[in-house]
């Protein structure tokens, strides 16, 4: 399979239209360092099908810059797009709105999550005159088959009851806030995608000790990060964001696994944004890297 990673940041981008801290003026200053909102497409072993994980608010930008990704091969449009979610956030739903001119949105998402955007965030009564909106069961992993989609084997591992904002009073669910696992059946490999790891459990502990690609949470660099830069109130993991370094970063647990390990979803505080920060000699000895903007990983 061919993992093509279409942005590396958390919510806002970077920079964020309404910020000036460092993170965002540097990448003013230098535009390599510019960071689309977090988002993949998986494409099958010899296959030019593909499908996006999360739909972000950069989606058009981010499907216009792969040429793989773009209309074409025989086609005037791109009639079908394919999305799974991990999650109801924001910054990987809105893009949702964005593909409306597809003649059909099909998306793969839980229980809860189906429920925000149908209710709570009305994407199915919103988008219908624009478009087909259709819902499919996002199977949870270990419970059920996986799905086939682009010729890969798809299912979620239940992460948390992180609910975005806009549904913070609807009731608790394992399955709010997940980790996507593709699995290529021809070749044995498999990929876990957690832009949003609010605690290690031991389940994905384990998903994460079979796999052979993860890309991480590595919103915040610390603990700390959130209330020193002043943008919440809240630590890192009071977000739902467990950060990289310290006793309890997920640097630490990664350390004993054998997988490759790629940071993503950075939000514009962490110190990892500058490629000359002193914080990469922390991850480069332990052999976990940043995920690149536009990087195409080939497992
Ligand atoms: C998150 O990752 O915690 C959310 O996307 C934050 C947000 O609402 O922007
Ligand atoms: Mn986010
Ligand atoms: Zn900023």
């Amino acid at each position: 399979m061919l993992l093509r990673i279409l942005g590396t940041a958390a919510g806002g981008g970077l920079p964020q239209w309404n910020c000036a801290c460092p993170g965002c003026a540097g990448a003013r200053r230098h535009p390599s360092r510019r960071r689309l909102h977090d988002g993949l497409a998986f494409h099958g072993t010899g296959t030019g099908a593909w499908f996006l994980v999360n739909a972000t608010p950069d989606v058009a930008q981010q499907l216009e810059s792969h040429a793989d990704l773009r209309p074409g091969a025989g086609r005037d449009r791109t009639p079908v797009v394919r999305v799974v979610l991990t999650d109801a956030e924001l910054d990987h739903t809105l893009g949702l709105l964005r593909l409306r001119e597809a003649a059909r949105i099909e998306v793969w998402c839980t229980q809860p999550v189906h429920k925000a955007l149908t209710t709570r965030l009305p994407l199915t009564d919103v988008l219908s005159p624009y478009t087909e909106l259709t819902w499919h069961d996002l199977p949870l992993t270990d419970a059920g088959p996986p799905v086939r989609l682009a010729g890969l084997e798809v299912s979620a591992v239940p992460l948390s009851d992180k609910r975005p904002r806009y549904a913070a009073d609807e009731p608790a669910h394992p399955a709010w806030s997940t980790a996507l696992k593709v699995r290529d059946p021809s070749t044995g490999t498999s990929a876990l995608y957690a832009p949003a790891l609010a605690g290690w459990s031991d389940h994905f502990g384990a998903a994460i000790a079979r796999t052979d690609c993860v890309l991480l949470d590595g919103t915040f660099f610390d603990e700390e990060e959130p209330r020193r830069t002043g943008i919440s109130q809240r630590t890192a993991s009071e977000m739902g964001h467990l950060p990289i370094a310290g006793p309890e970063g997920t640097a630490e647990r990664l350390r004993r696994l054998g997988a490759q390990v790629y940071y993503t979803h950075l939000n514009n505080t962490n110190p990892l944004v500058d490629p000359g920060a002193p914080q990469h000699e922390q991850l480069g000895g332990r052999g976990l890297r940043v995920a690149e903007e536009r990087m195409v990983v080939s497992l």
